[in-house]
């Protein structure tokens, strides 16, 4: 757990039960709350809306699960609007995101105000990027409602919409003045978003942190059957293993890099397949077991290693593969196409063991086509 530096706010000491840690980032630091039945409980928001107005933006799905619950928890002297966006993947673009933008105008919200996302990372993402552009930036807070967005998206600021020809190509980097995670809401959410959140837990033990591995090897069984008590001990624990790179490197000079473990491979799955054909986490799957496979090509992770990577990941009900219809030649036409490329220069996040992830380019063309090659046989 890392330790809150600020003086404790109300909430944090009126309710002991709650998991809080602190994203460290000087002036723009801010508190994850993480606890079952957090939704709804009065005053738990106050002390992070700014001015007195504000939008919570949902999509069709979560609104009508959780928008009443969310809007009993707030102050009456509020002017609270909403929007619901439709729901998926496919519609995170710019053109969907002018539904917020006309109405918040429509609303006359003014520079003072706050968004809320309640939803998961394509809310999430859309929401924030809404925030650093409304007006030229305004408040935001993160009610991640998927596993995956109480784990990662929620976390460290990194905010945007899809683009036809790749994912995540326009965004900023605006960070939220709080994350609300309720484990509560997870009882509503399909297994293949369990599944698929579960795709970042395990990148953290991956990347830097082969205890935590350890420990998801020794529990994904009671974790994939939704035991309260593990799954709010593996988000306190991802959130503190991201919240740990984010303060180190808020804006992607250098480890935080390592947080795209897999992502390289995977984004040229979504983009390859569709946007939503395959979820991100499923895609992000996949992409760590190919990541695996070329560190074992380098000699760079144990045969044993990789196995227990590709088990690991069977068991959390993840793909350990591509998709058969995307090819090598197709795989590295769309991974040409990364926030990773530098200079021409495709660069990978790939382990020197499980906890040993490194961003590297010294790798050969002739490895990293093998790699890909060796799914297709
Ligand atoms: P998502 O937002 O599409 O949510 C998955 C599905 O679950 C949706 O249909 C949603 O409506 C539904 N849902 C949400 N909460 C629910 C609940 N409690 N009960 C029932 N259904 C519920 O997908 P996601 O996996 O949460 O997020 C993926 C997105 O996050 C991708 O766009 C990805 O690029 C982005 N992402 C961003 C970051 C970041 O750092 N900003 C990190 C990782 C992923
Ligand atoms: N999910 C990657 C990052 O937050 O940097």
């Amino acid at each position: 757990m890392i330790a809150p530096r600020r003086p404790l706010k109300f909430r944090e000491r009126v309710m002991p039960a709650l998991r809080t840690l602190e994203v460290d980032l000087g002036e723009r630091s801010y508190p994850i709350f993480i606890g079952d039945g957090l939704l709804g409980r009065a005053g738990l928001l106050d002390d992070y809306i700014h001015g007195r107005q504000l939008m919570v933006v949902s999509n069709e799905t979560v609104a009508p699960l959780y928008m009443e619950r969310l809007l009993a928890g707030l102050p009456d002297d509020l002017q609270v609007a909403q929007v619901v966006l439709p729901d998926g993947e496919r519609y995170k673009t710019l053109q969907v995101l002018d539904q917020v933008y006309t109405a918040l105008l429509e609303h006359r919200f003014d520079r003072g105000c706050t968004l809320l996302a309640l939803g998961g990372g394509v809310v999430g993402d859309m929401t924030g990027f809404a925030a650093a552009s409304y007006q030229r930036g305004v408040n935001f807070i993160q009610v991640p409602t998927t596993l995956l967005s109480q784990v990662d998206s929620s976390v460290g600021g990194k905010t945007g919409v899809n683009h036809p020809l790749g994912k995540n190509m326009i965004g900023a980097f605006h960070q939220p003045q709080a994350v609300i995670a309720d484990t509560g809401v997870l009882d509503t959410l399909p297994d293949r978003e369990l599944s698929a959140g579960m795709a970042e837990v395990i990148k953290y033990g991956l990347i830097n942190d082969p205890g935590f591995f350890a420990w998801l090897e020794a529990h994904i069984d009671g974790l994939m059957s939704r035991d309260k008590t593990l799954l709010a001990e593996a988000i306190e624990r991802s959130c503190a293993d991201k919240a740990a790179i984010v303060a180190a490197d808020e804006r992607e000079a250098g480890q935080r890099a390592l947080l795209n473990l897999g992502h390289t491979f995977g984004h040229a799955i979504e983009t390859g397949m569709g946007y939503g054909a395959w979820l991100h986490g499923e895609a992000v799957g996949a992409g760590m077991a190919m990541a695996a496979e070329m560190s074992r090509r380098l000699g760079w992770l144990d045969d044993s290693d990789c196995e227990r990577i590709t088990r690991l990941l069977h068991k959390a009900g993840l793909p350990a593969a591509p998709p058969p219809e995307i090819d090598s030649e197709r795989f590295l036409e769309l991974m040409a196409v990364d926030k990773k490329v530098m200079a021409g220069r495709l660069r990978l996040v790939l382990l020197k063991g499980i906890g040993g992830a490194r961003v590297t380019d010294d790798f050969s063309s002739d490895t990293l086509r093998a790699s890909l090659d060796a799914f297709r046989s």
